[in-house]
């Protein structure tokens, strides 16, 4: 949530840091900002609204100088105005300051800071901030910054310059990620590896409760007790065009297209030929802890939630484990029986959400075995985990997660597989779904060659406010997914039902402009799937069918049908997903919403 990028070279500061903002965007957009500095004089430009809107200002300002912060926000305290738009200054308007996160107790800074006779021309939390660092400040601004730290209860990232001393940027982190991107003679820091990969790919990863100085010729980290940190330069391997739409309209389809590949990259090198069974590096350290595990509890949010609910099925028929799958921020605050036999699995694209990261220190209170299943490397989530998976799946621009879905659900099924395997699990089975896995990517490229079909349907159905997706068991959490895609990019109402459901209350909501999409795979739930349409059909709901090619029986019962390759039962789901995926960005795109960063959401949730 919100977005830092930081520049300090030989080169001109302000297209990088416009540049890395709008790389960011997807973090947080309803302000944004910069603050530059030539070593004489500091512009600071500020607007509301997207990152295109400030750039129109700073055409107009030119802004120069080889150093500089920038932030792009989404707000927390204080609604989207060009005051509460980051870079905050203090009283004498000499330090700027951009920060991601929350300081929980700002009004009890704020109060006291104002006896002192500090006013305030925002309503945020950060100008807070600024003003405590400017009232420990004597000409020494990491001194200043550590003492101030000292006081705040919260999570920060922050990163900040005084005007007197132009030659540095001082940056610290607790609980909101900072990345150093260290180029030849010049540094950069951002939230996010998208915002640096275009300037350099070796990066160092600031921790929590620790300070950098970025200056024009060197970097150098401490913790907040001025204990020097030495910290191995990490190469990141994603590469700068994965972070473009390649001629896509959208970040969003083109990821939903890319999701072949992905499904590649989540496989590649992790089947054991043969055997039925995966290689999962990631956990080898932990197998033989992993054995006498007996119970794990997938802990994640929204999209990586409805991931591990599909998970529990999977794990449910390979495995001997009892699983639960719950919402991160409930997690944290149940009265759960956790002990060394009990594993948490942290399933999170961004890998930075706060409910998941303090669910993962919860279980570790409890001596659970912490495990998580991450897409972004080296952030906190994967740090804090006992041992764990990546996805590989590449950066994930679009706020709404689609190739990431489809990745963790198969990394959570090689995951299962491998437990099974170490259990009761056939050789016969293991090589069921390895075959299942492997031929994935064909059956995916299947459906998004219908993308125009299905574009088409959703040309009928933009009109309606309200839809309901049923599935009954696999493809439950597959109904829930396809609603919450559905409302979060086009904001229209949709419930996501499991289908047996439907006649203990959302029936009632069945009537003509109330459509239903209903997935129905050729499996032991398909007649009592057919017995919910039927039902639907009598109340004069139109039903849109996701099922499997091959089956001529479902048109006499809907109005449209979408088919799907067919496969196994528990791999079944994640193909009839991308459909689902597609239906929503073509509604979304239908009613002219902006479909990559939708109204009030943001990538990565680093707020409880
Ligand atoms: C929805 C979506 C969100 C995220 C959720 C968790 O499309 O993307 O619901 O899934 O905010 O984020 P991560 O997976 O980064 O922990």
């Amino acid at each position: 949530m919100c977005g830092i990028v930081c520049y300090i070279g030989k080169q001109e500061a302000t297209p990088i840091l416009m540049e890395g903002l709008k790389r960011l965007e997807y973090r947080g957009y309803d302000s944004a900002g910069i603050a530059v500095s030539d070593g004489d004089e500091t512009f600071l430009v500020k607007e509301v609204g997207k990152v295109r809107n400030l750039e129109e200002k700073v055409q107009a300002l030119s802004p120069h100088g080889t150093m500089g912060i920038a932030h792009t926000r989404w707000a927390t305290h204080g609604r989207p105005t060009v005051e509460n738009a980051h870079p905050q200054t203090g009283e004498t308007e000499k330090i700027f300051l951009v920060h991601n996160g929350i300081i929980e107790n700002y009004r009890f800074l704020k109060d006291d800071l104002e006896e002192k006779g500090h006013t305030f021309k925002s309503q945020t939390d950060t100008e807070v901030l600024v003003h405590l660092i400017e009232e420990y400040y004597d000409g020494d601004l990491e001194k200043a910054v550590k003492e101030a730290l000292g006081l705040v209860q919260g999570t920060f990232g922050i990163a900040l310059f005084h005007r007197d001393n132009p030659d540095k940027i001082v940056l610290a982190r607790r609980g909101s990620p900072l990345i150093l991107g260290i180029g030849e003679n010049e540094f950069l820091a951002a939230s996010d590896v998208n915002a640096l990969i275009r300037y350099t790919n070796k990066v160092v990863h600031l921790n929590d409760n620790e300070l950098a100085v970025l200056n024009h010729t060197n970097y150098h980290i401490t913790d907040f007790q001025d204990r020097k940190v030495t910290r191995e330069m990490e190469t990141i391997e994603w590469d700068q065009g994965a972070a473009e739409k390649k001629g896509f309209e959208h970040f969003m389809l083109k990821e939903i297209f890319e999701q072949p590949e992905c499904v590649k990259n989540a496989l590649r090198g992790r089947i054991v030929e043969g055997e039925g069974v995966p290689r999962l590096g990631g956990l080898e350290g932990v197998l033989d802890r992993l054995k006498s595990i007996e119970k794990v509890h997938f802990v994640s949010c929204g999209t990586s939630y409805y991931a591990g609910l599909l998970a529990r099925y999977i794990f449910e028929k390979l495995t001997d484990l009892s699983v639960e799958v719950e919402y991160a921020s409930e997690f944290r605050y149940r009265n759960l029986r956790i002990d060394e036999r009990t594993a948490i699995l942290a399933i999170s694209q961004s890998g930075e959400t706060a409910d998941t990261l303090a669910a993962v220190r919860e279980a570790r209170r409890k001596g659970a075995l912490c495990l998580g299943l991450v897409n972004v490397v080296g952030s906190t989530i994967s740090k804090e985990t006992d041992a764990g998976v990546y996805n590989h799946a590449g950066p994930e621009i679009g706020v709404a997660s689609t190739k990431v879905f489809l990745s963790q659900c198969v990394v959570l099924t090689l995951m299962a597989l491998l437990i099974g395997r170490y259990q009761r699990l056939s050789l016969t089975d293991g090589l069921l779904v390895t075959r299942a896995l492997k031929e994935l990517p064909d059956h995916i490229n299947k459906v998004l060659k219908q993308a125009d079909y299905i574009q088409d349907i959703a040309r009928q159905y933009a009109k309606y406010n309200d839809f309901l997706f049923i599935g009954r068991l696999y493809n439950f959490p597959i109904a829930m997914e396809g609603a919450l895609k559905l409302k979060e990019i086009s904001y229209v109402h949709a419930e996501g039902y499991a289908a047996g459901e439907m006649k203990h209350g959302p029936i009632s909501l069945i009537e003509p402009n109330f459509p239903t999409v209903a997935i129905l795979p050729r499996d032991s739930t398909y007649s009592k799937m057919i017995s919910n349409i039927q039902q639907i059909k009598a109340r004069d709901g139109h039903v849109i069918a996701v099922a499997v090619e091959g089956d001529d029986h479902i048109q006499s019962h809907v109005d449209h049908v979408i088919s799907v390759p067919h496969t196994i039962d528990i791999i079944q789901p994640l193909i009839n997903t991308i459909p689902l995926q597609l239906f929503a960005y073509y509604i979304a795109k239908e009613r002219g919403c902006s479909i990559d960063k939708p109204r009030n959401l943001a990538k990565s949730v680093t707020v409880e």
